[in-house]
């Protein structure tokens, strides 16, 4: 049987990991492409050179040639330009749409089958621009920020319980910023509703650090944003796809309807397949929270106004 193809476009710290853990896992072939010459051929080199520790068997290959992409399974758009210290996802907006509607034209003329998950900032404005730019079904564009914010949630979570984070099960829906809607009432602590395990100052507090979860990294790093739990998270999603898991995980994804929500991209659960999105799980929200999530999706689709999509 062949290994499966997975292109990482853009191969910086984000897209580094990505491929690491791809290959490690043995879950793909993967191709790193960058505009800087050399760079993904380096890190392509130093990474299959762990194989001869690791003992993995999966092939990485660096390359500053879109056309390498030719007939991916699976596309993880990271190019572009990460946030520094001060600035917003949305101060990102225009110089990363170009660079992502780049990339995205790439995956359209040379792996037009493949399944795209984007990764970019601001993140579900970039994924509606990936779905707009490639024309690809809806089923097959994700954005990956759901799987990263629940685990920064599940983190603070099990820190304050003082328990294993294995047995933490976040639940969070909207924009990747500062319009996310953490759900206490649907995050459960081995079944048991986070909501009887803290009070809700509390809860409101682990919310609004996971909220934050980027620019708290970004203040630390000052040279650049988080990079080791964005790139799992992307993985976590590519190995769903790849071994039809059919995990359900949060994902900004193209809603039409669901939610009362129309023609936006917008974090909410999903089911996770071999053709992507399998299933939009629809959450019975009480009115505050649906109230959180519109006004996130507003956010979202002032962004993709500003960049007239
Ligand atoms: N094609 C391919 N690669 C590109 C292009 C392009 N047109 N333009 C820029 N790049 C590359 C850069 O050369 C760089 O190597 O994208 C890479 C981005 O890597 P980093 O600067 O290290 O940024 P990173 O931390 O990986 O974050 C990437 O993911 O989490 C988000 O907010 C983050 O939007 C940012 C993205």
């Amino acid at each position: 049987m062949k290994r499966a193809k997975v292109s990482v476009i853009g191969a910086g710290q984000v897209g580094g990991i990505v491929a690491f853990q791809l290959a490690q896992k043995e879950l793909a072939d993967v191709v790193l492409v960058d505009i800087v010459e050399g760079m993904p051929q380096g890190k392509a080199l130093d990474m299959s050179q762990t194989s001869g520790v690791e003992h993995f068997d999966a092939k990485v290959t660096g390359t500053n040639n879109y056309a390498d992409i030719k007939d991916s399974d699976i596309v993880v758009i990271t190019a572009g330009v990460a946030r520094k210290p001060g600035m917003t996802r949305e101060d990102l907006l225009k110089i990363n749409a170009d660079i992502v509607k780049k990339a995205a034209e790439s995956v359209k003329l040379y792996a037009p089958e493949a399944i795209i998950i984007s990764v970019t900032n601001p993140l579900d404005i970039m994924t509606q621009l990936v779905y707009k730019t490639t024309g690809f079904k809806k089923n097959k564009v994700l954005g990956m920020a759901g799987v990263l914010d629940s685990a920064r949630f599940a983190l603070f979570i099990a820190e304050e319980l003082k328990v294993s984070i294995k047995d933490i099960f976040p639940m969070l829906l909207g924009s990747h910023g500062d319009t996310m809607v953490p759900l206490p009432r649907y995050t459960t602590v081995s079944g048991i509703p986070l909501t009887e395990l803290l009070p809700a100052e509390k809860i409101a507090k682990l919310s609004e650090r996971a909220r934050n979860g980027g620019a708290e990294i970004v203040a630390l790093l000052k040279t650049g944003s988080a990079y080791f739990a964005p790139g799992s998270s992307a993985v976590a999603m590519v190995e769903s796809i790849l071994k039809d898991q059919k995990r359900i995980l949060p994902s900004c994804v193209y809603l039409e309807g669901e939610y009362g929500i129309k023609g936006v991209f917008i974090g909410v659960p999903v089911k996770i397949g071999k053709d992507g999105v399998e299933q939009i799980v629809e959450l019975k929200l009480n009115a505050e929270e649906l109230a959180l999530l519109k006004k996130s999706a507003e956010a979202v689709a002032k962004g993709v106004t500003e960049l007239g999509l």
